[in-house]
């Protein structure tokens, strides 16, 4: 799959190919040994831990704590012979060096829309615990304005299902309740709530959103990413990576990397 991956490279490469090469690059450039690294949900954060899992195999990477943030990163990390501790371990101790996932918006700001998935609360916990954040997207995720198309999930407690809607449309948003696939009734998150999945009409400000709607009783965390600066990895067809700094790495400017 490597090699068909690398033949691809500047001809056009699918979707899972630019999400399996630009998670092998933020691996390869933030990953390393002895590391608490918090691992990420999601179809693109799945290669991340496929690579560090190749790289443990392979002996180059020794040491590692992972922390998942979901039941599908677990039993990867389980699959690709991770070490897994939880935030709780005595050896993690609430706090880890890294954590690296995936998102389904990231705007030019580096904040995220996060919960496509419905692993956002054990995926902020563990990102907003973490020195350092990356987040991986393939190109499709860059937007202007976060919210507009891919809605913003709302974890709620159930018994606050109807008065939680309502507070949100009060706000001029859309709040649909998220609906299971192959399970009649709504999807239950793996703390036992349910999701409000919102959009908006127009442009919002997503560090006041992400406060104002934890403020709504009975919601528990929502998927507005916005108070941590991460390095963001976008990939493209091309085979090209563009890499937004973190506020962290003292530079503003847009770096390239791609197919030589
Ligand atoms: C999981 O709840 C999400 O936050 C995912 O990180 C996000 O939805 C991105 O998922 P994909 O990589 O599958 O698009």
């Amino acid at each position: 799959m490597e090699r068909k991956s690398m033949e691809r490279k500047g001809e056009g490469m699918d979707k899972n190919e630019i999400k399996a090469a630009t998670c092998a690059k933020a691996v390869e450039d933030l990953v390393k040994s002895g590391m608490k690294v918090g691992l990420g949900t999601g179809s693109t954060a799945i290669h991340a831990v496929r690579e560090i899992g190749l790289l443990i195999g392979a002996g180059k990477l020794t040491d590692i704590f992972a922390v998942p943030t979901s039941f599908q990163t677990l039993m990867a990390c389980e699959t690709w012979g991770i070490p897994l501790y939880t935030l709780n371990s005595k050896e993690i101790n609430g706090a880890l060096d890294l954590t690296i996932d995936g998102a389904d918006e990231v705007d030019p700001n580096n904040y995220c829309v996060k919960g496509g998935g419905g692993a956002l609360l054990l995926e902020k916990i563990v990102a907003y615990a973490s020195a350092a954040y990356a987040i991986v997207a393939d190109e499709s995720k860059a937007v202007d304005h976060l919210a507009l198309r891919f809605p913003a999930p709302l974890e709620i407690v159930p018994e606050a299902r109807v008065s939680v809607i309502q507070a949100v449309e009060a706000i001029g948003a859309s709040a649909v309740l998220r609906e299971a696939v192959r399970k009649a009734g709504p999807v239950i998150t793996e703390h036992g709530n349910l999701l409000l999945d919102i959009t908006f009409r127009s442009p919002v400000d997503p560090a006041l959103l992400e406060r104002e709607l934890n403020q709504i009783p009975g919601g528990v965390e929502n998927g507005f990413f916005t108070r941590l600066s991460p390095r963001v990895f976008i990939g493209r067809a091309d085979g090209t990576v563009e890499v937004r700094p973190a506020a962290s790495d003292g530079s503003i400017s847009v770096m390239r990397s791609g197919p030589k």
